[in-house]
């Protein structure tokens, strides 16, 4: 799909990779840019550069998410494309408070629930329509130190994959983004407390402009996995051919990136 004359939906839209998704497509000629964000005062700073409009919006309130799709749908007639970008990084381990682990997975996996749910029947209308996902490398790998962030994006990729396989047939494209590390202020999270984690994950963090270009080129190629780092694709072919031998090289990297100096 072309993103010329689109009307697209940006969650998480107010800083980091899905501003730099706005901007992208702004500047691809999308009808237009509609940029949402729990912080709606970051959401109107980037879409009053784009022409775009912004929405203060909870992605985990259902209702909130069906009213916004709602007035956008009425305000342009349709959504083309909807990025389900917000994401929030809860580190920690199993004994991550339960409340943590709730609003983990409310914002990672069940706003894509809802959001898709509210703009599906429209497109399924229409015979065509484009959910874009941000999941993680995180949803298809591991994330070290980060057992709610894994879990909630290994669910959001299971997801992204479903509805897939359920609708393609019936014009539903869907991506899913899945970036390592990219500089973003979500970057702190990942860091962790080491040196040696910080270099790790500073060493492998690209530039939000570099997924911007992997998101319009996985876009027109109607790709299902979005890798900006290629070396995904490589790490999860070897965890597949090799579960065990996986776990092992990552048990290792764990134990090296987490041990205090
Ligand atoms: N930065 C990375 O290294 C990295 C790597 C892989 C995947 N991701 C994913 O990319 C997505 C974007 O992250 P980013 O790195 O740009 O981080 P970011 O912190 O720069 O941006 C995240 C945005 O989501 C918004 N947000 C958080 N909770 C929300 C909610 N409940 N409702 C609406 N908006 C909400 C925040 O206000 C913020 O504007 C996330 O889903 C994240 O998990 C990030």
């Amino acid at each position: 799909m072309e993103i010329k004359g689109r009307v697209v939906v940006v969650t998480g839209g107010a800083s980091g990779i899905g501003a730099a998704m706005a901007r992208r497509f702004a500047s691809e000629g999308a009808e237009r840019v509609i940029v949402c964000d729990i912080d709606g005062g970051a959401a109107r700073s980037v879409a009053s550069r784009i022409d775009g409009d912004a929405f203060t919006l909870d992605v985990a309130d259902e209702g909130a998410t069906v009213e916004v799709l709602g007035e956008v749908e009425a305000e342009y007639g349709r959504i083309d494309v909807l990025c389900l970008n917000a994401g929030i990084p809860t580190g920690g381990s199993v004994d991550a408070t339960n409340e943590d682990w709730q609003r983990t997975w409310d914002v990672n996996v069940m706003a894509h629930v809802y959001a898709t749910r509210h703009a599906l029947p429209g497109m399924l209308d229409r015979g065509e329509g484009y959910i874009l996902t941000t999941a993680s490398a995180a949803g298809l790998l591991t994330n070290i130190g980060a057992a709610p962030y894994s879990v909630t994006k290994h669910a959001a990729v299971a997801l992204a994959e479903w509805i897939s396989v359920t609708y393609g047939s019936r014009g539903i494209r869907v991506s899913c983004l899945c970036p390592m590390f990219v500089s973003t202020p979500m970057l702190d999270a990942f860091s962790g407390h080491t040196d040696a984690m910080r270099d790790w994950v500073e060493g492998l963090a690209i530039d939000v402009d570099d997924v911007a270009d992997s998101v319009i080129a996985g876009i027109r190629e109607e790709t299902f996995l979005i890798l900006p780092h290629p070396a995904v694709r490589d790490y999860f072919q070897h965890k597949a051919l090799d579960y065990d031998r996986w776990i092992a090289g990552m048990q290792s990297l764990n134990d090296q990136v987490t041990r205090a100096e």
